[in-house]
Formats: structure tokens, C-alpha cells, sequence
């Protein structure tokens, strides 16, 4: 206790202060876009979507997490059921819920995903135990290039969400997703060297022709629209998959094609299976985060001018399911909300940060591990559900897009390299702003340093209620507290005592490094 207060105040002694004065509009500027709460949003590895949410019972804990967002935003978040599995998953009506194939484990990869999934409609029934309202997109097999099976995965998921005890909650398929990444399939076999997207654009639309006439979709009734694209390049990569290649071959001018209402890519930071701390902090640094997302300009751009929505469809930090102590960091969260939010700014509908059991990029542990998620070495008791770092940037988003639905949100013009920051607009009043810190402070740095935040362009006497996300060190994989409570509790709900401050806008706010703060005006 005595060594830690004398660090304190050795750091405390040589840390400064920089003051970085930051106007903070009023009213929302003109084109502030309105910003959805599903902003942050799910996608799920299908081949252990039963653990998730449950067989015969849901996944109280996991239903917990989703549940904690809705009860902020009055929404659930988005869940996109698929990804890498759904190209190797086959419908038998014999299995009750699912049979997985795994490969074996290794230090790199503890959790590998399954060779092959076979599922039956208790599968997709069990859908039934996520909260009610929410929105989903699951993904049809498209790398098996077999029409029946994917007709009968979609007849399924048809049959289930028109059931009674589904439709009762509100629970609604917005898309289906047919094939994921298939821009990957001439490099892991799902086809051979030469696939082009024409190949693709033809394999799609007869899949897609089938499902659209079995489900009777159309592009403006009710019912599911289409996903396209899903691909994990993009025109500025140096494959020739892309959205406006696709548009080029045709997709749209499809019959199903005009059932395409958002098209869907995949980034993520890089691909790192073993970690550090500058690692941790290029994923958190402002310039790379914005670097990361305006790549996709010239696609989203392309993708709005054909009167469609774009979304991020599987999204993350670091492939190889994430870097060991980086991704499960408390930096993570700090780089999963400026990513998120500035995503807003630049056209990007919603985000469905990937998850699978025993990633080290989650958000959420639904179930209990009995392995190290950074090693795969055993562990002597099992690791009980539990919420990731990352999953406090999800309850931070919530609480500043609000309950209105229709938030709108700026970027702030802020001078410096390690603050970001965003404002918060309901009915074109300011109502919230959140500055982020991205410098890391580490377990190792010793000097943590402070900036003060002057607001400027609000009235200085007007009252704000501070609340902030507490971290130790930017390497820390828990003990972090937003406004003092905690999300790392047995049930997932918050627990602890709620503390805020109260500041005259005039005062301004000190944020030092790796820190979150929320004002919330009054
Ligand atoms: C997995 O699926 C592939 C392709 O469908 C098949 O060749 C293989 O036999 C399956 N393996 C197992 C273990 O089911
Ligand atoms: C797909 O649609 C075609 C044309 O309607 C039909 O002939 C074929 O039987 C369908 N295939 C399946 C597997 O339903
Ligand atoms: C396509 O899928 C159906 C249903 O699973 C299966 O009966 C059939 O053998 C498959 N066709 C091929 C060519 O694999
Ligand atoms: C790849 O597959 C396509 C479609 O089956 C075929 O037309 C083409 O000849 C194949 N190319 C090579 C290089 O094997
Ligand atoms: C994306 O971010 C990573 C750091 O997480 C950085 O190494 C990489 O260069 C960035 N990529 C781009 C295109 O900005
Ligand atoms: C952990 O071990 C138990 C008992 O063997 C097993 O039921 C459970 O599925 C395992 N958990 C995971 C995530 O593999
Ligand atoms: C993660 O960090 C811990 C604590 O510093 C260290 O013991 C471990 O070797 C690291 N694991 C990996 C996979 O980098
Ligand atoms: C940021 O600065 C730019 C250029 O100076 C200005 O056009 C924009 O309105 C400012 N944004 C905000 C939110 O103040």
C-alpha cells in the first residue's frame, strides 16, 4: 500500500499538464450524420453459436451483456451470425442444434475455428433467447457452391423467424449474408487460382436466385433483404475483389442483386499473432485509426452512389483472433471507441466486432475456458464468463448515442496527436461529449500525464457531469471501472456504486493518458 502511494506521487510530481482548447458547438454543424446504437454491433464465428446463446435455455450471461446496451439505447446491438464458418457449415434436419469438427489447438491459435459444422433447426431456433428487438443478418454457405444446401439453411432460418415465440419478440432477420470473404476462396480452397469477381458475382446470383424465390423476397416488401460483398479486401488492397468490381459484373442488375440493400466489408488493423506494447499503442493511436478507416473512402463512396448502405460486417483489431495482450486490453477499448465513432463520420452505417469462443479480441466470454485465450495452456480453474476490456467501449457508446435513435454525432476539432474527441446532438442540441485519450500508459511507464481539456464554445457556466472510464495501465486485461461500477461481475451486469463529478463548462476537464471522459450537459 505504502509503495503504491509513493509511486503515485513520484509520477504525480513529474507528470504535465497540456492544455488543449477544444470549441464545442452547440448545435450540431451541418452534416453531422445521425448515428444508429447499433453503431457497435456483433458478429459471431457460427461454429459455436450455441454456446453463445444457448440450446434449450439461452445463455443468461451473454443475454445479460446484450440486454445491459438495450437497456441504455432502448436497442439491442446487431448480431451477424456467420463469418468464416458459415462456408463450411452443411443442414442436416437430423441434428437437433449443431456437430462442429475441430482442428487441433496450438499456442497461436487455442481456439481454432471448426472445419466442419453441421447444423439442424434447433440452430437457428435458438435465436429465440436474444433479447427482444434485436436485429439479425445470418450467413448462407456460398464456398460449397450447393444450391440445395443453402436453400434448406435458408428455409430453416425462414421457418424459425416466422414462429411464434420469434416473431412475439420482436426478434427480425434484416439480411441474409450469402458467403463470406469468398474474395479469400481461391486462396483456402473453397475454389481454385483463377476466381475472379465475375466468378463470384455468377456463383452468388444462383444461390441468390433460388433463395429469393423460395423466400419471396423483394427489394422494397417485407421480409430480408441481401448483404453483398462481405469480402476482406477492398480496392485498395491488392486484390481485385471489391464492391465497385462486382457492381461493374452486374450484381445489381440481378433479380436477387436488387435485393442488396447494404454492402458489407471486413478490416481489421493487421494481423499479429503475438503482441507488445508498441503494438498496443499503434492500435490506439488517433492518426492510424483514422489512416485505417479512409482506405474504404473511395468504396464507401461507390457504394452510397448506388443508393445502398455500407457497413463494416466483421470488423476487429488484429487478426490471428487477435494479439495476446494487446487486443484483450484495456487499450483495445479505447481503440474500439475512436474507431467506432470516427467510423460514423466517414459513412459507415454500423460495425459487427467479431467475436468467437476464446478469441482474444472480444467483447464478451460467454462461456467458461479451460484454456489460456492468450496461450492455450491450461488452466487450473476454469475461466467463468466474463466481459473483455473491449466491451466497455460498447457500454460507453450507448450511453453517449443516448436513447433518442436519432443522435447525431461530430468529431471535434481537436489539435493534438493523442485526443479525440465527439459530440453528441439530439434534436440539433448538444447533449454529450466524449474525449479519449490514446496515449498508453503501461504497467512499466512510470510518468502518466494530464490534458486539460478548456471547452470553448458553451456557455462557461453551464453544468457538465463528468464520468469517466477508469484504467490502471493500458495493459491491464480487467479492472477497469466506468463512473466507478464495473461490468466484470459473475452475471455481467453492472455492479458497484455509481460515482460522478460535476464541473462548470468554464472549469474545463483534465484527462490524463488512457482515459475516457463523457460529459454530459445538463
Ligand atoms: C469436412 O467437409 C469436407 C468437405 O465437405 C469433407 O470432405 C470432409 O470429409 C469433412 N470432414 C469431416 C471430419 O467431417
Ligand atoms: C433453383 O431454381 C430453379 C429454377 O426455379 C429450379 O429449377 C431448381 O430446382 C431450384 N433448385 C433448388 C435446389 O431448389
Ligand atoms: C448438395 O447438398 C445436398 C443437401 O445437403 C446433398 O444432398 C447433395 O449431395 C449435395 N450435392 C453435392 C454435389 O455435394
Ligand atoms: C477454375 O474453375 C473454373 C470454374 O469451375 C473453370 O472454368 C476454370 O477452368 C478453372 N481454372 C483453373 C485454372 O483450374
Ligand atoms: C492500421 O493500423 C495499424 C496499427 O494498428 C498500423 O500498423 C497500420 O499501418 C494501419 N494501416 C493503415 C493503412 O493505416
Ligand atoms: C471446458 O471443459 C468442460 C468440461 O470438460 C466442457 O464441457 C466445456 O465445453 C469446456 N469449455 C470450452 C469453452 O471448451
Ligand atoms: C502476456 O503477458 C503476460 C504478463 O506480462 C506474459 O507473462 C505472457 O507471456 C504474455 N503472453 C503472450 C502470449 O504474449
Ligand atoms: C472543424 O473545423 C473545420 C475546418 O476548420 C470546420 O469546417 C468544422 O465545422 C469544424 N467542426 C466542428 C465540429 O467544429
Amino acid at each position: 500500500m505504502r509503495a503504491v502511494t509513493f509511486t503515485a506521487l513520484i509520477s504525480g510530481a513529474a507528470a504535465a499538464t497540456t492544455t488543449v482548447s477544444v470549441v464545442v458547438p452547440t448545435y450540431a454543424p451541418a452534416g453531422a450524420p445521425t448515428v444508429s446504437p447499433g453503431l457497435i454491433s456483433y458478429s459471431i464465428e457460427q461454429d459455436r453459436w450455441t454456446d453463445w446463446v444457448g440450446t434449450t435455455s439461452p445463455n443468461q450471461f451473454f443475454f445479460n451483456v446484450l440486454d445491459n446496451v438495450k437497456q441504455i439505447t432502448g436497442h439491442a446491438p446487431w448480431l451477424r451470425v456467420g463469418a468464416d464458418s458459415e462456408d463450411h457449415t452443411v443442414f442436416d434436419p437430423s441434428v437437433p442444434f449443431e456437430e462442429a469438427v475441430f482442428p487441433a489447438i496450438s499456442t497461436t491459435v487455442p481456439y481454432p475455428e471448426a472445419t466442419n459444422i453441421t447444423v439442424g433447426n434447433g440452430f437457428y431456433q435458438a435465436i429465440a433467447h436474444v433479447p427482444s428487438g434485436t436485429q439479425v443478418i445470418f450467413g448462407l454457405n456460398l464456398g460449397l457452391n450447393n444450391v440445395t444446401n443453402a436453400i434448406d439453411e435458408a428455409n430453416s432460418i425462414r421457418a424459425v423467424f416466422n414462429s411464434p415465440p420469434v416473431k412475439a419478440a420482436g426478434i427480425t432477420l434484416d439480411f441474409l449474408e450469402i458467403g463470406n470473404e469468398a474474395d479469400l476462396y481461391k486462396n483456402n480452397g473453397l475454389r481454385n487460382s483463377s476466381y475472379s469477381p465475375a466468378n463470384y458475382v455468377a456463383d452468388w446470383t444462383a444461390i441468390a436466385t433460388n433463395v429469393t424465390n423460395d423466400l419471396h423476397l423483394t427489394p422494397s416488401g417485407p421480409g430480408p433483404k441481401f448483404v453483398g460483398a462481405a469480402f476482406a479486401g477492398s480496392s485498395h488492397t491488392t486484390g481485385s475483389f471489391s464492391p465497385q468490381a462486382i457492381f461493374a459484373d452486374g450484381i445489381l442488375n440481378t433479380a436477387p442483386g436488387k435485393v442488396i440493400k447494404t454492402i458489407s466489408q471486413h478490416h481489421y488493423s493487421g494481423s499479429f499473432c503475438s503482441g507488445n506494447g508498441g503494438l498496443l499503442q499503434d492500435l490506439m493511436t488517433k492518426a492510424t485509426i483514422r489512416s485505417n478507416l479512409t482506405e474504404y473512402n473511395a468504396d464507401i463512396a461507390a457504394v452510397h452512389a448506388q443508393g445502398l448502405s455500407y457497413i463494416l460486417g466483421e470488423t476487429n483489431s488484429y487478426a490471428c483472433h487477435g494479439a495476446p495482450n494487446v487486443s484483450n486490453t484495456a487499450g483495445a477499448a479505447l481503440w474500439l471507441l475512436d474507431y467506432s465513432l470516427y467510423a460514423s463520420q466517414i459513412g459507415i452505417e454500423r460495425l459487427h466486432i467479431h467475436n468467437g469462443i476464446g478469441y482474444k479480441y472480444n467483447l464478451v466470454q460467454p462461456v467458461a475456458l479451460n484454456r489460456s485465450i492468450l496461450d492455450g495452456s491450461p488452466l487450473l480453474e476454469p475461466l467463468l464468463p466474463h466481459v473483455q476490456p473491449a466491451y466497455y467501449a460498447q457500454i460507453i457508446a450507448a450511453e453517449a448515442l443516448g436513447r433518442s435513435g436519432r443522435t447525431r454525432v461530430a468529431e471535434l476539432n481537436v489539435s493534438s496527436p493523442t485526443l479525440a474527441g465527439y459530440a453528441f446532438y439530439e434534436g440539433a442540441v448538444i447533449k454529450r461529449a466524449v474525449f479519449i485519450n490514446s496515449k498508453a500508459f503501461f504497467a512499466t511507464s512510470t510518468t502518466r500525464n494530464v490534458a486539460h481539456v478548456d471547452l470553448t464554445g458553451l456557455s462557461a457556466s453551464k453544468t457538465a457531469i463528468v464520468k469517466r472510464l477508469t484504467i490502471q495501465h493500458a495493459d491491464d486485461a480487467g479492472g477497469l471501472t466506468w463512473g466507478g461500477q464495473t461490468y466484470e461481475t459473475r452475471d455481467g451486469r453492472v455492479g458497484g456504486t455509481l460515482s460522478l463529478q460535476t464541473v462548470k463548462v468554464g472549469e474545463g476537464v483534465d484527462i490524463q493518458d488512457t482515459e475516457v471522459v463523457l460529459l454530459s450537459f445538463a
